[in-house]
Order: C-alpha cells, then sequence, then structure tokens
C-alpha cells in the first residue's frame, strides 16, 4: 500500500512534467523529471532493464524532503521515467529518504537500502538529524518499505561514531548469499598526526620545530552483514579518513577491477592538495587491496575521480556483459547556485562511464553505446593555426562527440612550446562561450565556463595536470545542452562542467596563441532513435 505522501508525489510528478519540454533538458544525460536532482541511487541490473533511483525533491527545483525518483534504461542513453519510488512518509524516515543501493534478490524481489532521516532536537534546541538504515522491498516500480524499519541503527555503530552522520548504504550480496552494506559515518575519535619539519632541524641534530595536530578522525566507511536482508550486524571498518582526504566521507563504493580493489566515495570540506584535490566537495578513488587479517582497505595509490567541478555521489553498476560502469550526479554542493530560474528543473546525471585500471589508475570512458548515436561525421586533419580563432566548416552543435589531437611536440632550444595556449570555445555566440584550453608550459588543461552565462560568483575555472602522450594530447569531448565531459589521453582523467547558457549558442571556434597544429573529428549525436 502505498502512502499519500508517495501518491502526492506521484501525482504531482505526471501533472507537471509536461511543463519542461524535452528541449529544455539534456538530450541523453537523465535529469530530474521535475523539481529537484541529486545524488544517483540504486543502479541495479533488475529483470532485464538497468534502474536508476535518484535524490529527488518533486516539488521545487531546490533540495527538500528526499524522495527517491526513478528512471530505466537499457542503453544508459534513453530513459524512461518511472513513478517516485520512495517519500518521507514513515516515522523513521519522515524528514527524507537519503541515498542507498538496491540488489536483485534470488527471491525475484528488487531490494533498496535508504537512510532514513529524522530530526532530532537537541537539548541546545539546535535541531539534528538522526540516521538510519532501512529497507524496502518491490517489483521494479512499487516498494514496500518494511514496517519493521530501520534495520541498522545508531546503536550498531562502533564506539566513538556520529549517529548524525551515518549514511548512504551500499548492498551487495556474496557467492556465499551473504548480504553485505558499505556505509559512511563519522568517527568522533581523536586523530594524532605529529608533523616533525626537517628542514628546521638545530645544529645538534635535534628538531626545532615539531606540531602536533589533533582532530577527530572523519569519514569512515563501515562494512555491516546479515545473512537475511532484515537482520544486520556491524562487521568492521573498511577505511578511515583521519583527515587525509576532506572531513566526513559520503557515498562509498566498493568492487573488484582488473584485480585491484576499489573504494570510491565523496568527501565533503576538503582542503587542495597541488592540483589533485580541490577545495570543498569532491570524488576520491582509493586503489589497493584488503587486509586478509585486519579486513581494512589497504589504499596503494589514491586520485580524483573527476577534475571538473560538478562531479559527486557516483555509483556503480556491473552490467550482465561483465562491465563496472559508473555514474554521478553532475553538479556539486559547492556549484548548485548555477541554478537559472529559466530552467524548471535542477540536476543531471554524467554520462555512464565505463571504468578499468590501467597503470595504478582509474580510467574512464564513455559506455561504448554512445557510438550508436554518432551521425554525420566531419574531419579536419593537420589544421595549423597561428595567433588566431578559427571556425572549421561542419564543426558546430550543442549535441557534439569530438576527438581531438593536439601536437604538442617538445620544447626547442630556449624551452618553449611552439604555442603558448591552445583552446576550444563552444556553446558559443557572440557573448557566450565555455572554454578548454592547454597550455603546454604548465602542462595544465583548463574547464572555463566564466563566460557561460552565470551571474554567480561560484567557481567556473578548474585546472588538471595533464601530460600529452609521444607528444600528442588526445581529447574527446561530449557536449549536451548543458554540460561537457573532457575525457584526456584514452580517459586517465576526464574533467567534468556544467553551464546553462541559451542553447541558441552553438558555435564552436578553435584558438592559438603562438603556432599548433591538431586534427579533429566531429560527430553529431542524435537525440532521439
Ligand atoms: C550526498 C548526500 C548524501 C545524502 C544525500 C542527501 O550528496 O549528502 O550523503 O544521502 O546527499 O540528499
Amino acid at each position: 500500500m502505498s502512502s499519500q505522501s508517495l501518491r502526492d508525489a506521484r501525482r504531482y510528478e505526471e501533472e507537471n512534467e509536461q511543463y519542461i519540454l524535452p528541449e529544455e533538458r539534456p538530450a541523453f544525460h537523465l535529469s530530474s523529471r521535475v523539481g529537484w536532482m541529486n545524488d544517483p541511487n540504486g543502479f541495479s541490473w533488475y529483470n532485464g532493464q538497468c534502474h536508476l533511483f535518484y535524490q529527488y525533491h518533486p516539488y521545487d527545483s531546490h533540495w527538500g524532503p528526499m524522495h527517491w525518483g526513478h528512471a530505466v534504461t537499457t542503453d544508459f542513453l534513453h530513459w524512461k521515467y518511472l513513478p517516485a519510488a520512495l517519500a518521507p512518509d514513515s516515522f523513521y524516515d519522515r524528514d527524507g529518504c537519503f541515498s542507498g543501493g538496491a540488489l536483485a534478490m534470488k527471491d525475484g524481489r528488487h531490494m533498496l537500502m535508504y537512510t532514513g532521516v529524522r530530526k532530532e532536537t537537541a537539548p541546545n534546541y539546535r535541531t539534528k538529524e538522526v540516521q538510519t538504515q532501512c529497507v524496502a522491498f518491490g517489483d521494479g516500480e512499487n516498494y514496500e518499505k518494511y514496517p519493521g524499519n530501520p534495520v541498522i541503527s545508531w546503536e550498531d555503530l562502533p564506539p566513538e561514531s556520529s549517529k548524525y552522520d551515518f549514511r548512504d548504504p551500499r548492498i551487495w550480496q556474496e557467492k556465499d548469499g551473504t548480504y553485505k552494506a558499505a556505509t559512511v559515518s563519522y568517527s568522533l575519535r581523536k586523530y594524532r598526526e605529529v608533523v616533525h619539519d626537517r628542514n628546521k632541524n638545530n645544529s645538534d641534530g635535534l628538531l626545532a620545530s615539531t606540531q602536533i595536530h589533533e582532530e577527530e578522525e572523519g569519514g569512515q566507511v563501515l562494512l555491516f552483514s546479515a545473512q537475511d536482508p532484515l537482520h544486520w550486524k556491524f562487521e568492521r571498518k573498511l577505511a578511515v579518513n583521519g583527515y587525509r582526504i576532506g572531513r566526513m566521507w559520503e557515498c562509498p563504493d566498493l568492487f573488484e577491477l582488473d584485480g585491484k580493489q576499489v573504494l570510491l566515495a565523496s568527501a565533503m570540506d576538503m582542503l587542495p592538495d597541488g592540483l589533485e584535490y580541490h577545495n570543498g566537495n569532491g570524488t576520491f578513488c582509493l586503489i589497493g587491496s584488503i587486509d586478509p587479517e585486519t579486513g581494512r582497505f589497504v589504499s596503494e595509490a589514491d586520485q580524483s575521480v573527476d577534475y571538473g567541478m560538478d562531479f559527486y555521489a557516483e555509483q556503480t553498476v556491473l552490467t550482465p556483459d561483465g562491465r563496472r560502469v559508473m555514474i554521478a550526479w553532475m553538479q556539486n554542493w559547492d556549484t548548485c547556485n548555477l541554478h537559472t530560474k529559466s530552467i524548471p528543473w535542477f540536476g543531471q546525471m554524467t554520462l555512464p562511464r565505463e571504468l578499468s585500471i590501467r597503470n595504478g589508475r582509474l580510467y574512464q570512458w564513455p559506455v561504448r553505446e554512445l557510438l550508436s548515436l554518432r551521425r554525420d561525421e566531419v574531419r579536419h586533419e593537420n589544421v595549423r593555426i597561428e595567433d588566431e580563432e578559427v571556425e572549421l566548416d561542419g564543426i558546430k552543435g550543442r549535441l557534439v562527440d569530438m576527438e581531438l589531437e593536439l601536437k604538442v611536440g617538445e620544447k626547442d632550444k630556449e624551452g618553449h612550446y611552439g604555442f603558448h595556449k591552445f583552446a576550444i570555445h563552444f556553446a558559443k555566440d557572440d557573448r557566450y562561450h565555455t572554454g578548454i584550453s592547454y597550455r603546454p608550459s604548465e602542462s595544465t588543461l583548463k574547464v572555463d565556463r566564466k563566460f557561460s552565462g552565470s551571474r554567480r560568483a561560484i567557481i567556473h575555472q578548474r585546472r588538471a595536470y595533464t601530460k600529452p602522450q609521444d607528444g600528442v594530447l588526445r581529447l574527446r569531448v561530449i557536449i549536451d545542452r548543458f554540460s561537457v565531459e573532457v575525457f584526456v589521453n584514452d580517459g586517465e582523467k576526464v574533467m567534468t562542467m556544467t553551464y546553462y547558457t541559451d542553447i541558441r549558442a552553438d558555435r564552436i571556434s578553435f584558438f592559438a596563441d603562438g603556432a599548433a597544429e591538431f586534427s579533429v573529428t566531429k560527430y553529431r549525436l542524435e537525440e532521439e532513435q
């Protein structure tokens, strides 16, 4: 039996989606059916379809009491909306159904596990959100919450874990049938870091400068297990932040890929670390193994997952043909002010990306299904430009898949490259443009939406270290109406950014400060098939 709140939400989305015209939405990225969307949830295969739920506030294009929106696809490009799956209608989730995962069960049911949020007034009158883990079971469209919810509550947490930051379960089933859930939580335990400044030794060899940092450990990933989906127990801590990457963590994902264990999560309140991690919210990847004795994740390498501004709260799914595919919210809590009144919805997902591990790094590539949308190939080879901006025949559009090889070459005797800066401008008209630029002397690639029509003082540019391979920088640039995803050097890095420029701005140009040579292949992406 669905609740009144869920029936209201379903009626509302059905009545109101007609007011959003197809051309006001992205063409092949999933956007909110109505209202607001954030994290992807419950990314799973069930009964021959890929299901994606999402954090959803149907009634407004701003964040509010969280529901779960729902869509299905078989090719990751064409999505069909289904009625909202969950509404905040029970005692334990009355203030929101936060993020979680899904699982196709052996008995034919689709299981959801999500975070139920209930506000509580603390003795100092401040409101805090108690977070517990809840389950619901369904048939791919209608879901019944388990009356005994929550199935994991704060009493199940290890000592010194906050009951207010405990969320985002990711569930799976082991070969032996055991159910597992990885959640994030906040560890209040003190973490003590002793830092010696080796440059400041006294002449007698004693350390002159020793600093002690003491902070709470912050984000941690906890593992729970169950023999049946209703009775869970805490198993162990998988990973603890210790203030290395941001403070609290969100939305964990754990899987095996190319012989390695991979732990993905999003971090809040990060401090920058070179151009690897940026201030604010971002998503990171740990590559390593699980220690057989302690069960802890042993990290061999860590990196950002995306070097642009709009990528957060990733989830992955294993496809029936064995691909590990990742999707994320193509926005970020720090960039929500990009919201403009002319867009009646807010929030879209990234293009689903196939993952692999190469050279100790996480590689990403657009799902291969995207090739089926390519139309009208245009190729320009060995184009040379010098201190000029040019537009090339047949290269324009707001639905574009474009591959570019830029000859960067070697430094000359004076230590200079042939050009100082190379740039592509797109979503361009006489007033606006969105840019990608490369400076070989700094080895930096930059995405830039400063001139994309934003009226807010939020971050509009971001850079990533990028080296050419054999003297050539390769970019694959995927442009939808309101976003760009730049895949660098076969997917070694990705930079993702949204922008909401008037869709009539569809010119594309190439610019060089100095002399540059490049080849470009461009396809129009077909919206409907
Ligand atoms: C991440 C997040 C999750 C939470 C959800 C709430 O973006 O903060 O941790 O479950 O969004 O909408």
